[in-house]
């Protein structure tokens, strides 16, 4: 295996190509922009120069890992010769299974096609490709370089083979791989979003403010962070997704939406990416700052 293409470069997908990159695969990063691709680009660089400042890596090794990735905006130029496929697009079904039926109809029938989905049925985006069994969920935790859990998730049909490939090739990547089936949110979201989605209800309910709700959290839960500054980390939009993934799935109330989420995703306030969620990141400084916790 030595390409890898990863298809989105935002918060997860340049994330996944600078680790793919720095562990000396060839990486080709495709988005839809030029604009899109250079803030992905932009953001492995200034990762990488951290990394470089906090002596973890070297110039050479910098300058390796950004060698070792090449920009697309055209999907097709993008999948030519791959090895394997990681889809890192915005989380939306329709736009998911565009993606791989495009794979489908471009990439050889020996390429293995993941998805880093949050929460979207990998059985259901397999079954647009004509092998679904070398279809299979990877799902890396952000910020990608620095968190050491790829949940492997097995599709239906999701083949042995492929699935041990993937559990290996994430052990080589430094990271400890924890094979799961396909049910709705998988382990880490069907964990993680329900206690969001009640922090954000607490917000809602008036119980307690922001920072009253974080620092209950962290300074009684042993939490690193927050649940509400969580969400504005991971995007209000796909924690918003990731619930109706849940509540769809499962047609159970408990895991309704709040209001509030709703509202603050239909007003842009999508967090760190928009510059403002349940914290104010308008001055860039303060983004950067909740990224050095991390990095
Ligand atoms: N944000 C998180 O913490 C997190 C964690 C784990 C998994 N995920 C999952 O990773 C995926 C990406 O999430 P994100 O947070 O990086 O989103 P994001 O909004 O930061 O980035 C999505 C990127 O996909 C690009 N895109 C949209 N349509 C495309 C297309 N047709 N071709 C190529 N690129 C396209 C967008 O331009 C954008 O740059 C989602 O499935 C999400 O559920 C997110």
């Amino acid at each position: 295996m030595k390409i890898v293409t990863v298809i989105g470069a935002g918060t997860m997908g340049n994330g996944i190509a600078h680790t793919f990159a720095q562990n000396g695969f060839t990486v080709k990063l495709v988005d839809v922009s030029e604009e899109a691709l250079e803030k992905g680009m932009n953001t492995i660089f200034t990762n990488l120069e951290r990394m470089q400042n906090k002596g973890s890596i070297s110039v050479e090794d910098k300058m390796k890992t950004l060698s070792n990735i090449i920009c697309y905006t055209d999907i097709e130029d993008g999948i030519v010769g791959a090895d394997l496929v990681i889809e890192a697009a915005t989380e939306n079904l329709d736009l998911k299974l565009r993606i791989f039926r495009k794979l489908n109809e471009f990439c050889s029938h020996n390429t293995i096609f993941a998805t880093n989905t949050s929460s979207i049925s990998i059985t259901q985006i397999a079954a647009v490709v004509a092998h679904p069994e070398r279809v299979i969920g990877m799902h890396f935790m952000n910020p990608v370089p620095m968190m050491p859990l790829v949940e492997v998730i097995r599709g239906y049909n999701t083949s042995d083979e492929i699935t041990e490939f993937i559990m290996n090739l994430s052990k080589k990547l430094g990271k400890t791989a924890v094979e799961v089936h396909d049910y709705p949110g998988f382990v880490a979201n069907r964990i993680l979003m329900p206690m969001i989605n009640e922090a954000i209800e607490t917000l809602y309910n008036k119980v307690a403010g922001v920072n009253e709700i974080d620092n209950v959290m962290k300074l009684g839960m042993a939490h690193p962070m927050g649940p509400l500054q969580l969400a504005d980390f991971i995007g209000l939009d796909v924690c918003l997704s990731i619930m109706n993934v849940l509540y769809d799935g499962f047609k159970n109330p408990k895991y309704a939406p709040c209001p509030l989420l709703v509202n603050m995703v239909n007003a842009k306030k999508l967090g760190i990416k928009s510059g403002e969620g349940f914290y104010d990141y308008s001055e860039s400084k303060k983004a950067e700052k909740v990224a050095k916790q991390f990095l």
